[in-house]
């Protein structure tokens, strides 16, 4: 159970709050590459409660900029894109990737142009997402997480879109393994039926535990197999689970933007096309109707993921941590949170959070990927030790 207060510490995301201001120092895919043409350019994006617009300029490169023009205020939405980056559809103020302002049509107001620049945040297109930074220069370098930088495997995009609640909610799930073989008990049956639906199928698990990594919290489940399943959330926004790379960017307070790349090595080692351009697939919507809130809107559950969005979703736009009551299981959780609390602290400071990297040839950081239960070759161990001849599970927030 939190305080109000300390609920509103970890959950608020905007500009000058200490979370926000914390969460500013990582980078978050915020699009998708190939939505950005030369027939729409332009793209409107929220970002950490901040209204951005997104673009790419008649070179082909990616600029991010705050929605209202400086000039008064038009929305660069509806800028029209050259070579040299974006002018204003109003009066046609000009401006580069850098925010620098290039032109102020009718005159030329040299004041202006040296005193004032407008908002602009770094972006750029990695494994067919865009990634920005809205944090204080110089900017870290995106981590080399090995989902996201291995050469060696397939790469596709899954686009859940828009969640319709607090960032937080979506991460505390992520180290929260005892829900997983409750909520999702009907999509990792396989072959079994559970004891009850009540405890689903959490008694084949023995016990899990957590512990602190670099970058983030290693969860660990110890099945009565034998079988170990160790996937970690990387801090702060992402869950690194089975061949999935799940990422929730917090858009603000309220909403969080949800999408995936998952990962599958080549068995030979090999670079294949798509490992660097993956296909996008856009998932169903998880709810009808697809902009409503609990309880006026069915969430659908038709998977693992569409059933940890009705989970999310139900516990409100924010959840109310001051009438929760946290038990022994939630451990994680809790660990989880005072992470969060850590780092603000250190940002306080003045020092970076955790997981930040700045060396721009630092080595690819394994996340165990190749352990994963979900492996190829680990879900074949785990079928025989089972004497099942259908696969276990498929993937999903566990
Ligand atoms: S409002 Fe943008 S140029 Fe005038
Ligand atoms: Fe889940």
């Amino acid at each position: 159970m939190l305080t109000q207060e300390e609920n509103e510490l970890l959950t608020q995301v905007g500009p000058g709050t200490p979370c926000g201001e914390m969460l500013r120092r990582y980078w978050y895919p915020i699009a998708i590459a190939s939505e950005l043409t030369d027939e729409q350019p332009t793209k409107f994006v929220r970002i950490l409660g901040e209204d951005l617009v997104l673009f790419k300029d008649r070179s082909g490169r990616i600029g991010l900029l705050a929605d209202h023009c400086s000039h008064r205020g038009a929305s660069l939405l509806y800028g029209r894109v050259e070579e040299r980056g974006i002018a204003c559809a109003y009066h046609g103020w000009l401006y580069d990737r850098e925010g620098n302002i290039l032109e102020t049509p009718p005159e030329r107001n040299d004041a202006i142009m040296k005193s004032v620049k407008h908002t602009a945040y770094p972006a750029q297109v990695h494994v067919g997402l865009v990634f920005a930074y809205l944090g204080p220069a110089p900017a870290p370098v995106m981590p080399h997480y090995d989902t996201l930088f291995r050469p060696d495997g397939h790469r596709k995009i899954k686009v859940y879109g828009q969640l319709d609640c607090n960032w937080l909610q979506a991460m505390e799930n992520s180290v929260d393994p005892a829900h997983a073989p409750i909520l999702h008990q009907e999509y990792i049956r396989g072959v079994r039926q559970p004891a009850s639906t009540t405890r689903g199928f959490i008694d084949d698990v023995e016990g899990f535990e957590f512990y602190l990594t670099d970058y983030g919290i290693m969860k660990k489940r110890t099945h009565k197999t034998g079988a170990i399943d160790e996937h970690p959330l990387i801090f702060p926004h992402i869950l690194r689970q089975g061949p999935s790379t799940q990422f929730r960017t917090p858009i603000d307070d309220e909403h969080t933007l949800h999408l995936h790349i998952n990962f599958t090595a080549t068995e030979d080692g090999s670079e294949p096309p798509d490992a660097w351009h993956p296909v996008v697939e856009y998932q169903e919507p998880c709810k009808e109707p697809v902009d409503g809130l609990h309880p006026n809107t069915h969430f659908t559950q038709w998977a693992i993921i569409p059933q940890d969005h009705m989970a999310w979703e139900t516990q409100g736009p924010v959840a109310n941590r001051a009438v929760e009551h946290l038990s022994y299981s939630d451990r994680g959780v809790v660990l989880f949170r005072q992470l969060v609390r850590e780092q603000i602290e250190k940002v306080q400071r003045g020092e970076d959070p955790m997981g930040i990297y700045r060396d721009p040839d630092h080595a690819i950081i394994d996340t165990k990927i190749d352990e994963d239960i979900w492996s190829p070759q680990r879900r074949e161990e785990i079928r025989s030790q089972r004497g099942e001849a259908e696969p276990a599970s498929s993937s999903g927030s566990s």
